[in-house]
């Protein structure tokens, strides 16, 4: 497995064996990796001939400076995992690496996909994922880009940007993987302690109470529901949760048409902030 720093190194790379016909698979992360991480890896793996790897921890895509500092990193175990993957490279930059003064300024405008959500609540951060995003598909311009769909918006930004600039890519959404206990898997659970590892579960059993009485309920019938429920434990406090058309990520405003609609909410549980959502019809 290749460790790579210099972005110009890796294209240099990745176009040599892009001109010897390989196919590349790219999944972008910012390290402390786990199951769902590398649930990607292994797709890239198995549907590409070379898999790429990039860890990097994007300054401009945290809203929040204290976050940002306590985001984990380990990067040691990060490469063993990969190793043991059969990753061919892993893309582990400084920060200086990835921007660099004459470095072009792209705009983006994703319209109503970040009017809600994560959009509103955490301002700036998806023009830094889309930044981030958009330079590290320059230096791997990859035949296929994974994403999760845990970050259920972030990956719809993703599809919107790519088709926006005209970039050559498929980008493929992925199941997101769970604990046992139903805890979506993300590198900030490191960051729970004991007991509020022990009631995180909670959320996802929320969820999925909501999705069960979504039938016979109106929405602002499962807004309340979801509301007292997860208020009603003391360590946890609802940042949000919104019923969101699938596609359009518009809020809706009733259940009528039902196809595509799926919820979305975010909880902190001690200073920790915990993403997750549901395909409710
Ligand atoms: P990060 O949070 O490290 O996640 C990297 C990728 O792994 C994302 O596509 C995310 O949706 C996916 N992922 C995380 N937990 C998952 C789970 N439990 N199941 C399935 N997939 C999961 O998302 C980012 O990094 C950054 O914003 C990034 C795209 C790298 C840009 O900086």
């Amino acid at each position: 497995m290749n460790i790579v720093t210099n972005r110009d190194y890796l294209n240099d790379f990745i176009m040599k064996l892009k001109a010897e016909g390989e196919t590349i698979g790219f999944v972008p992360t910012m390290g402390a990796l786990h199951q769902g991480h590398l649930s990607l890896v292994k797709k890239a793996k198995l549907e590409n001939d070379i898999a790429v790897v990039s860890i990097f921890v994007n300054p401009t895509q945290f809203n929040n400076q204290e976050d940002l500092v306590n985001y984990p990193s380990n990067l040691e175990s990060d490469i063993e995992m990969l190793k043991s993957l059969d990753c061919d490279f892993v893309f582990a930059p400084e920060a200086r690496e990835m921007y660099k003064p004459d470095d072009e300024k792209v705009h983006f405008d994703f319209g109503h996909l970040t009017e809600g959500m994560e959009g509103k609540n955490r301002p700036g951060h998806f023009d830094g994922v889309a930044t981030i995003v958009y330079k590290l598909l320059k230096y791997v311009p990859a035949d296929k880009a994974y994403f999760g769909k845990k970050d259920y918006q972030q990956l719809l930004i993703i599809k919107s940007m790519v088709e926006q600039k005209n970039i050559d890519i498929e980008i493929v959404g992925c199941e997101i993987v769970r604990e046992a206990d139903g805890l979506a898997m993300s590198s900030r659970n490191s960051r729970l302690n004991k007991e509020q590892r022990v009631a995180a579960p909670f959320i996802r059993q929320t969820m999925l109470k909501m999705k069960e009485i979504a039938q016979n309920s109106t929405i602002k019938e499962l807004k309340i529901f979801v509301e007292k429920s997860i208020n009603s434990n003391k360590e946890m406090q609802l940042e949000y949760f919104e019923l969101a058309d699938a596609n359009s990520l518009k809020i809706i405003s009733s259940l009528e048409r039902k196809e595509t609609i799926m919820g979305f909410i975010v909880v902190l549980l001690g200073n920790v902030r915990l993403i997750d959502n549901i395909k409710i019809f």
